[in-house]
């Protein structure tokens, strides 16, 4: 296994490219079991998580071909890399245990395999670190349009009735807002299915956008999409597509909040300034500024421009409550979380998606922090200074927000168990090298 370790205090600078997005990739990724046409994905990011969707998506006939830049090779900056996703056997419709264990985004493949293949037998995915992380509503959804739905031996088994969706209208709100993976599996099964489907309550997360978007462009309609409320009318076939991933606005978050807090000017290129309105609202309160450079002569793009990042003299306190989008997103908890240790007075911090998603707090007092839990809420009080220590927590963001701390930290840090972070974030150690940071990945039997 390996660990990074960190030399705080260096200040970053320069410029770097931002990854397509790992959570708009993998229901993307599954929404080629809709299609026997190919299925190319331009810019998707090259993570474990990835190359196990990849893997599940082999076990369901669907073969992945990898064009442009190498896989691991050093991203040239332009993501240039292609994925072509095949369809060669529609036979099969179990997506096993041994990797759904690894990875909850295997949920993606219920609905397009019940979509397209009237059956589907995936395995319950369990809980994980950050909650218990039921998947009743994706359930709900389901039925609503006409699946009929048990539970053997630790799989979902759902079935269409004669082999076909039939149209329904669904509420997918739960006691935490929508269901971002629910509204991708039911809307990827109302695209084929026959007649009307209105989801209320859909989630409007950016990478739901980018799926309705990639469905639109292979035939399917659907109307609202980015909003509560998706109408989609349902067609026979769909056709292959085109398509290029959105940028991923959690490491775009990450690399503003690792400027912020090593007080760092830098540029991040491929930058989702429209998605993050939360995020960038809740560091202009701070003092860091997330400012537009836009190229000459060319409007500035808030989809994929540039930006620059001015830090704070002084990091104020604030109040941050994690929600559905378009709200602060429970994702970037932990790195504000970290940025907010060196505040100048009392932050509170309250998580409204994943009420137990504080892996990091323990790890974050081991490095001088001050924080009081309450709840869902824990109250930051500003120190002076982190102080590097070895850390680990085993949940992607938390470990995230613990290398932001050590790039801040007096002293050195040593955040174990990487395999967290390579699930979410593509060779993050060589990215922030890139912007001067003192940072080296290296085997734990090493140490
Ligand atoms: C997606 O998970 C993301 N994963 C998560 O990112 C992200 O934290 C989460 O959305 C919230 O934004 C991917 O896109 C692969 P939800 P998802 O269903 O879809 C409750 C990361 O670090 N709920 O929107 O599984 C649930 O318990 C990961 O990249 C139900 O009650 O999350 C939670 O409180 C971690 N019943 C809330 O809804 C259900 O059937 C939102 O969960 C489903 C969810």
């Amino acid at each position: 296994m390996d660990s990074f370790i960190i030399n705080g205090g260096r200040p970053l600078s320069g410029t770097v490219r931002v990854h397509g997005s790992k959570n708009a990739s993998l229901p993307l990724m599954a929404a080629a079991l809709l299609t026997d046409q190919p299925l190319i994905l331009r810019d998707v990011p090259d993570l474990s998580e990835i190359r196990n969707m990849t893997r599940l998506l082999g076990t369901l006939g669907c073969e992945a071909e990898q064009g442009g830049a190498e896989p691991g090779a050093p991203d040239a900056g332009g993501g240039d890399r292609a994925m072509t996703l095949h369809v060669t056997d529609s036979s099969l419709t179990a997506a096993p245990y041994e990797i759904v264990k690894t990875m909850r985004a295997g949920i993606c493949v219920l609905g397009p395999l019940l979509a397209k293949r009237g059956r589907a037998r995936v395995s319950m995915p369990g809980g994980c670190a950050i909650g218990d992380r039921p998947v009743d509503l994706h359930l709900r959804g389901l039925k609503a349009l006409g699946a009929e739905i048990t539970l053997d031996a630790g799989d979902i088994v759902a079935q269409a009735p004669g082999g076909r969706l039939t149209g329904g209208h669904v509420f997918l709100g739960g006691p935490s807002g929508s269901t971002v993976l629910g509204t991708a599996n039911v809307l990827c099964a109302a695209v084929l299915a026959k007649g009307q489907t209105v989801i209320e309550s859909a989630a409007c997360e950016p990478e739901i956008e980018d799926l309705a978007g990639l469905l639109i462009q292979m035939g399917a309609k659907i109307q609202g999409a980015g909003s509560p409320r998706l109408i989609i009318d349902g067609v026979e076939a769909l056709s292959g597509a085109d398509h290029r991933v959105i940028p991923d606005r959690i490491e775009a978050g990450t690399f503003v909040f690792a400027a912020a807090i090593t007080q760092s000017s830098i540029t991040l290129d491929n930058f989702p300034t429209d998605a993050l309105g939360a995020a960038l609202d809740r560091l202009h309160a701070i003092g860091v500024d997330v400012t537009p450079k836009p190229t000459e002569g060319q409007p500035f793009d808030r989809h994929r421009g540039s930006v620059s990042v001015t830090p704070a003299d002084v990091l104020k306190p604030i109040q941050v409550f994690t929600q559905p989008h378009p709200g602060f997103p429970t994702d970037l908890q932990a790195q504000i979380m970290s940025l907010l240790c060196l505040a100048d007075g009392n932050s509170t911090i309250t998580e409204k998606i994943f009420p137990d998603r504080f892996l990091h707090v323990a790890e974050l007092l081991r490095m001088g922090a001050d924080l009081t839990r309450n709840g869902p809420s824990v109250v930051v009080t500003g120190v002076g200074e982190l102080i590097g220590a070895p850390v680990m927590a085993s949940d992607l963001r938390a470990s995230a927000g613990l290398v932001l701390a050590g790039l801040a930290a007096r002293g050195t840090t040593t955040i174990n168990r990487v395999y967290h972070l390579d699930r979410g974030y593509e060779r993050m150690e060589k990215t922030l090298q890139t912007l001067g940071a003192d940072i080296q990945r290296v085997n734990e039997a090493d140490l």
